[in-house]
C-alpha cells in the first residue's frame, strides 16, 4: 500500500522540490494539502489533483489516510506541527531550520523519538551528486587526512522585502538560518562534529519596499553570514553567506562552491555544476571529473538523472529518502538530530557575534 502524504505549507519549496519528488515515487501518494492561505491552497490542490483541502494542520495530520506530512510552512511554525504529528505517530520531513532555536529544535527530536516515528530534516544539498561523490572520495581515503573546508553561498537578490523571511519573530535569523545552516550541516556529515566557532552576522539591505513598491516593516535580519570552525577531526572551517553579492546570478542559482583540502588533494562541490565534481592532486590544478552514474540517484529510484536541469533535479531525492525510510522502518539521512546539530552551531554563531568571542560546541546526546 502506498505511503500516504500530507503536505503542510504549499508555497515555493512545496512546489519546486517536494510535489515532483512525490509524484515521481510510485511508493509515495499525496492524499492531502494545507495551507493558511485559501487561493493558492485551492490552485495547488487542483494543480496537483488532490481532494483534501484543509487551513488546519492538525485536521491533516489526524487524517487517517495520512501516514507522512512534509512541513513546508515559515520556520515559526515547525514546531508545533511537528509536535502534533509526534504525538499522532505520523512520520514527518521537516523543512530547514527545524525552528527558531536550538531548544525548540530539541523539543521536536525528542518528541519524534519517544514516539518511535521517522523524522527527517530537509537538507538538500546532501543529495547533491557531486556532495555525495565528495564524501565517498573522503571517506575512501583519496583526499588524504581532510585539512580545510571552505564554503561560499553568494547570491544576488532583489533587496525588495524578503516577507516572512525577514522577521526575527517569524524566521528566527537571515541569511544564516536560511542559508549557511546547509552548508553548516553538510560540514559536519563530510567531516564530524565541529568543536569550537567565532562567527558574525551583518545586515546591508533595509528591504523596506515590497516588489510592488509598497512600504513595509523593514527588515531585522542579517544578509551576510560568516564563521570560522574547528572540527574535532583536527580540520578547520571558512563560511559565508550573502543574499546581497551583486552579479553573482549565475541563472537563478548563485555561486556555491564547497571545498575539502586534504593532505593528497582537493574535492569542490558546485550546485549550479552538480554532476561534476572539480579534483586536484598535489602539485596540479584543480580539472572537472564525471560523478559516476551510481552517485547520480539513490539505488532504485525511478529519475532518469538524465531528465531535468541538473541543479535542480536532485531535491526530488528528498522524498525518496523519507519514503524509503519510511517503506524499509529504519531512520531518515538526515534525521532530526542533525538538524539539531547544525542548528546548535547556528546558534553560536549567533552567540559569538554577541560576546565577541570563540563558543566551544556541546556534546549533545542522541
Ligand atoms: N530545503 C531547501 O532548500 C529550502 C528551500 C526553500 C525554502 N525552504 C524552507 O521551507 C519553508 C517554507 O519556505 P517557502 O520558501 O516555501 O515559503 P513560502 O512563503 O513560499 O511558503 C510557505 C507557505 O506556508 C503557508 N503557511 C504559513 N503558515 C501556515 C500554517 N500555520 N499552516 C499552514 N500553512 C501555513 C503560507 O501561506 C505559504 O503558502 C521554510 O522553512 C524555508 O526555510 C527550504
Amino acid at each position: 500500500m502506498a505511503v500516504g502524504i500530507g503536505i503542510v505549507g504549499v508555497g515555493q519549496v512545496s512546489d519546486y522540490h517536494h510535489f515532483p519528488g512525490i509524484d515521481l515515487d510510485p511508493r509515495a501518494k499525496l492524499v492531502g494539502v494545507c495551507d493558511t492561505n485559501p487561493d493558492l491552497l485551492a490552485r495547488k490542490a487542483s494543480d496537483w489533483g488532490v481532494e483534501f483541502l484543509t487551513h488546519n494542520p492538525i485536521e491533516l495530520i489526524q487524517n487517517p489516510d495520512v501516514d507522512a506530512i512534509i512541513v513546508a510552512t515559515p520556520n515559526f511554525t515547525h514546531l508545533e506541527i511537528c509536535l502534533e504529528a509526534a504525538k499522532n505517530g505520523k512520520h514527518v520531513m521537516c523543512e530547514k531550520p527545524l525552528a527558531l532555536s536550538a531548544e525548540e529544535v530539541r523539543q521536536m527530536y525528542h518528541a519524534a523519538r519517544d514516539n518511535d516515528t521517522i523524522h527527517m530534516t530537509a537538507f538538500t544539498y546532501r543529495f547533491a551528486p557531486s556532495m555525495l561523490y565528495m564524501k565517498h572520495l573522503l571517506k575512501k581515503g583519496d583526499l588524504g587526512e581532510p585539512r580545510h573546508f571552505r564554503s561560499q553561498r553568494f547570491l544576488d537578490l532583489p533587496e525588495t522585502s524578503w516577507g516572512w523571511r525577514q522577521y526575527k519573530k517569524l524566521a528566527g535569523a537571515g541569511d544564516l538560518f536560511d542559508m549557511t545552516i546547509h552548508r553548516i550541516d553538510f560540514a559536519i556529515d563530510l567531516l564530524g562534529p565541529i568543536k569550537s566557532v567565532s562567527g558574525s552576522v551583518a545586515q546591508f539591505s533595509k528591504r523596506d519596499k515590497r516588489e510592488d513598491g509598497e512600504s513595509c516593516e523593514p527588515s531585522e535580519v542579517d544578509d551576510w553570514s560568516a564563521l570560522i570552525g574547528e572540527f574535532d577531526c583536527g580540520a578547520v572551517g571558512v563560511w559565508e553567506g550573502t543574499t546581497v553579492a551583486k552579479g553573482y546570478k549565475l541563472k537563478g542559482f548563485g555561486h556555491e562552491w564547497a571545498e575539502i583540502n586534504g593532505s593528497e588533494g582537493s574535492a569542490v562541490y558546485r550546485m549550479h555544476d552538480p554532476n561534476h565534481l572539480l579534483f586536484g592532486k598535489p602539485g596540479g590544478d584543480l580539472e572537472p571529473i564525471v560523478v559516476p552514474d551510481e552517485f547520480l540517484k539513490p539505488k532504485d529510484s525511478p529519475r532518469d538523472p538524465k531528465n531535468g536541469e541538473p541543479g535542480t533535479v536532485f531535491r526530488y531525492d528528498l522524498v525518496w529518502e523519507f519514503v524509503s525510510a519510511i517503506v524499509d522502518k529504519r531512520k531518515a539521512n538526515p534525521c532530526f538530530y542533525d538538524g539539531l546539530r547544525a542548528q546548535i552551531v547556528a546558534d553560536a554563531v549567533l552567540e559569538s557575534q554577541q560576546k565577541r568571542a570563540w563558543i566551544d560546541i556541546p556534546d549533545e546526546p542522541l
